[in-house]
């Protein structure tokens, strides 16, 4: 059969070769053509019921570079043989130079077949005429992939003359509709043919369900921003107020000293937060007029606020605030001891690359306080620490955050809570583990079992938040409020089998990786 060029022209070749044999073998009758051609074509005819086939795994026997070099130019003793044959006589020490360096092997070959001999210190011929047994093997194998006699294989292979190869070949006969040529095929079903009953007897062209999609080069959405999308649905769901997250730096006051972080804290030091130099202060803590808008947007659109217009940030009186927050450090204040230690200005001042999202809840809470009543909030942002970077820490992450302001909230309120939310998720069965942090008491970190891992993994970190940061603010002592933290990258990484953090955020990622990951469904694990 003559070699096909192209899809069309290979289907007719098949088609013509089988109207001369019952039965067809495509590697022996298309041996150059790719089988991804071969099965795209096969597959064309199948779908139409015109041909049949069945696919077998094949070895092939190919030949290797130096195979190939002596089907082209004969073996090694057959070189030696007709080089002394020429000459009539060769010195044993120039034989190389003329033969090149297989001259020794095939020395030795033609002694064994008695194509030559020594006489004194030079080579004469002894054979008139050879056959290169050799060398007819090989284009054998080259032309055909076999090898006619399989107990001599195993020694071509230790020669490394031949190797084999996988390969599919097809065996293709007639099918039930078999026609030499495709024939002209319906694809729409129209009125007419409804009317004169055409479509009873139309050569319908079938659906070929096998067929891949187009690569489709859309945009891609980061593995973290799926995630994140899910956390939000979540949180959506039950009620939360997405927090507006814009300010990834703040000041002393917000990150810290709203939340009765002591000024000493070891997380205020250099080598935990990046401080920002330029400029170096942040003015008095106010209003943050793009953030009550948004804030003022959501309440408006959420289920269970029923005052929407209740909260307004304007009203509230920050120097008091300020004050507040600095007695109750310095002095003790609202029931609480305080720290006592002398409380600089200039440290709530300064500014930061906020450290965790709570900088935020502080002002979402201390807005609360406006007009007071339960609420829930969220977020999820990036935040950034002074960390040396390996394969699970970075210098910037995002946290999940939720934040829960009610009359009458418990301990056990909050881990009723967490066992129901980290549920949809796929992680039952938490456990909680006494911890610290300055602006919640108690503290629990949270580990959950994770049934895809089947292991006990840390997920986050939660607590009620202390009466010395509510009070403060100025929310009513009857209005409790918990909270709770993780990082977006844990779950990701989980959820994509990641194990470096540096794959999924940096400049390391590879764009490949976002726009071949699946997307995520966090309650179907
Ligand atoms: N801010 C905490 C962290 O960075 C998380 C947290 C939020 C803890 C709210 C308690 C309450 O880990």
């Amino acid at each position: 059969p003559a070699q096909a060029n192209g899809t069309s022209d290979l289907t007719s070749n098949i088609l013509h070769s089988l109207e001369q044999h019952p039965q067809l073998d495509t590697q022996e009758a298309f041996p150059q053509t790719s089988q991804a051609e071969i099965k795209a074509a096969l597959d064309r005819l199948a779908s139409r019921r015109m041909v049949a086939y069945e696919a077998k795994d094949k070895e092939l026997v190919v030949l290797t570079e130096e195979g190939q070099q002596i089907s082209d130019e004969g073996s090694h003793e057959w070189k030696v043989w007709e080089a002394v044959k020429s000459k009539g006589r060769i010195p044993i020490k120039e034989i190389e130079k003329i033969v090149g360096p297989s001259a020794k092997v095939g020395q030795g070959n033609a002694f064994k077949l008695k194509w030559i001999k020594k006489d004194g210190d030079a080579l004469v011929p002894v054979a008139e005429n050879v056959t290169d047994t050799t060398r007819e093997l090989l284009q054998h194998v080259g032309a055909h992939h076999e090898f006619p006699d399989p107990k001599q294989l195993k020694d071509y292979q230790k020669r490394k003359l031949v190797t084999t190869k996988k390969d599919i070949t097809y065996t293709v006969r007639k099918g039930a509709k078999w026609a030499l040529q495709i024939p002209v095929e319906v694809t729409d079903l129209t009125v007419e043919m409804l009317q004169d009953g055409s479509w009873e007897s139309a050569n319908f062209k079938p659906y070929n369900f096998q067929a891949a999609g187009e690569p489709q080069h859309a945009g891609a959405l980061h593995p973290l921003n799926k995630v994140r999308e899910e956390f939000r649905k979540i949180f959506f769901s039950q009620d939360f107020i997405e927090m507006p997250t814009g300010r990834f730096v703040d000041s002393g006051f917000w990150n810290f000293d709203a939340l009765f972080v002591p000024q000493q804290h070891p997380a205020r030091d250099l080598q935990d937060t990046f401080y920002v130099s330029d400029p170096a202060e942040a003015g008095e803590p106010g209003p943050d007029p793009a953030a009550d808008a948004a804030l003022t947007e959501m309440e408006a659109d959420s289920q269970m606020y029923t005052h929407p217009d209740g909260a307004d940030s304007t009203k509230l009186n920050y120097a008091q605030y300020v004050k507040n927050v600095r007695a109750v450090h310095q002095d003790g204040a609202f029931g609480s001891t305080g720290y006592r230690y002398p409380y600089s200005d200039a440290e709530t001042r300064r500014l930061v690359m906020r450290t965790h999202t709570t900088a935020v809840s502080a002002y979402c809470l201390h807005r609360l306080a406006s007009n007071p009543r339960p609420a829930r909030y969220f977020s999820i942002d990036r935040v950034f620490r002074n960390e040396s970077v390996d394969a699970t820490h970075l210098a910037e992450f995002h946290q999940i955050e939720g934040v829960i302001a009610d009359y009458g909230l418990t301990l056990g309120g909050l881990m009723d809570f967490l066992g129901k939310f980290f549920t949809k998720l796929g992680i039952s069965d938490l456990r909680f583990k006494p911890a610290y942090n300055p602006y919640t008491e108690p503290s629990m970190e949270v580990f959950g079992y994770h049934h895809g891992l089947a292991k006990w993994v840390e997920i986050g970190n939660s607590g009620m938040f202390r009466p010395e940061m509510l009070l403060a603010m100025g929310l009513p002592e009857g209005l409790r409020c918990y909270g709770f933290g993780l990082s977006l990258e844990r779950p990701t990484m989980i959820k994509y089998g990641v194990n470096n953090i540096r794959k999924l955020l940096g400049h390391k990622v590879d764009v490949g990786f976002i726009e071949s990951n699946a997307a995520v469904r966090l309650d179907k694990d």
